[in-house]
């Protein structure tokens, strides 16, 4: 058994592991990451690509920028399809900020390379990953790594390892308040390389259910119709999708619907998961670990970019400055923007999709996106919280 020592032993290799290291990197902290898939499988994951102006930000300071700046596709609108009509929140002109689709895949690549460029260490496929004394003073992980075990001895561990991770289920139960909603559907997504007919993201309530268009590239699109949890991808051919989608998403959008073969296709439940405090000991958690949201308001990467933003803020400041302080407040500091961040997002899911509910609630959700289309105070509101609540300074 090999033992080591590092400041940070950060605990996942996704886009929260990989921005802290980053950021940790460029603090002049050390960091070991653990990382239990390989780094081609952490590449593979397909996942949602929208931007806050607050995550370019943080990723322009992190050094990590270059290809999203060449890549990535600014908008200023996102529209809202009701009706069979398209309405258009304007989030440059009334809110000053748009959001940047960039794919998650490439944003935790160029994480990755940056890091490989930087010399810092990471394990992958590392395997049996376990927590130590995370209430004490000298916190350790334990792993296994091609046979072989290792023990690594740290002053805090960055629990940065998803929703099905081992860190969060390494504090004890009775030391944690779970929030938690679980939707009565999931999303079909499907990813084809055919040119988006769509110029900016459209989110669509129809009475067949939700559906949304987005994109990856000026070649590639990415969309999602809502669908019953108990349904399985086999049961919907490609043919299946794109006609439901084309029912849902308006006919203007329909008529410009090209029926490409999909390069993948998944369904994801929905959920909204919240754990507090984010912090037990010498253990912090960032990122899915912590909290999830449903995808309708595209927060769950930026909810990671911004607590890895504070963390990374809280351990400098540590070593800065030797006080419990900036740590202490790291836990509170995330979740006034992950419950904002928590509430936007189920505020859209229950506008946009279709609920097993009464006639009032169907009256209710119509009203309120009528509201919307008439107000622009209500629009200047969703906007705000599209384009992301601005990160509080320290
Ligand atoms: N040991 C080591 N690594 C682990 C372990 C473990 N026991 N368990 C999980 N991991 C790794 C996973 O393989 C994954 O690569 O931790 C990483 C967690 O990454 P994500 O799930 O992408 O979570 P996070 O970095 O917080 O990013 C959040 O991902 O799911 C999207 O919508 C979400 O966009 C948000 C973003
Ligand atoms: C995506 O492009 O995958 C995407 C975009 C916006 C969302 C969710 C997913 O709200």
């Amino acid at each position: 058994m090999t033992r080591r020592r590092t400041q940070v032993a950060i605990i996942g290799g996704g886009p929260a592991g990989l921005l802290l290291g980053q950021l940790l990197h460029r603090a002049g902290i050390d960091a070991l990451l653990l990382e239990r898939r390989s780094a081609e499988y952490v590449l593979g994951r397909i996942r949602a690509g929208v931007l806050e102006q607050g995550t370019v930000d943080v990723l322009e300071r992190a050094g990590v920028a270059a290809r999203l700046r060449e890549e990535g596709l600014v908008h200023d609108g996102v529209e809202i399809g009701f009706q069979g009509r398209r309405h258009r929140i304007a989030l440059k002109s009334l809110v000053g900020k748009s959001v940047t689709v960039y794919g998650q895949t490439d944003m935790t690549r160029d994480l990755m390379e940056a890091r490989a460029a930087s010399g810092a260490d990471s394990l992958y496929e590392a395997e049996d990953v376990q927590l130590h004394d995370i209430g004490g003073t000298q916190p350790r992980v334990s792993f296994r790594h091609r046979g072989a075990s290792h023990e690594i001895d740290c002053d805090f561990i960055a629990g940065c390892d998803g929703f099905h991770g081992v860190c969060r289920p390494s504090i004890p139960a009775n030391q944690l308040s779970v929030f938690e909603r679980v939707y009565p559907f999931g999303w079909l997504g499907l990813l084809a390389d055919v040119p988006p007919p769509w110029s900016e993201l459209v989110y669509a309530n129809s009475e067949r259910g939700f559906a949304l268009a987005s994109m990856r590239s000026p070649t590639r699109v990415r969309c999602y119709v809502q669908c019953g949890l108990d349904e399985r991808v086999e049961d919907w051919s490609d043919v299946r999708f794109w006609d439901e989608f084309r029912r849902r998403i308006g006919e203007e959008i329909a008529d410009q619907v090209t029926l490409a073969p999909s390069i993948e296709k998944s369904i994801a439940p929905l959920r909204s998961f919240v754990v507090e405090p984010l912090r037990f000991g010498r253990l912090f958690l960032a990122g899915d670990a912590a909290h999830i949201v449903p995808p309708t308001g595209a927060k769950g990467l930026n909810l990671a970019v911004s607590d890895v933003c504070y963390l990374h803020e809280a351990l400098r400041d540590y070593y800065r400055e030797r006080s419990e302080r900036p740590l202490d407040e790291y836990s509170a500091r995330c979740l006034r923007r992950v419950w904002k961040a928590e509430r936007f997002s189920w505020w859209m899911t229950r506008q946009l999709h279709l609920f097993p509910g009464d006639a009032f609630d169907r009256r209710m959700q119509q009203t309120e996106l009528e509201y919307l289309f008439e107000s622009k105070a209500a629009q200047a509101s969703m906007a705000e919280n599209y384009v992301g609540l601005p990160l509080e300074a320290r």
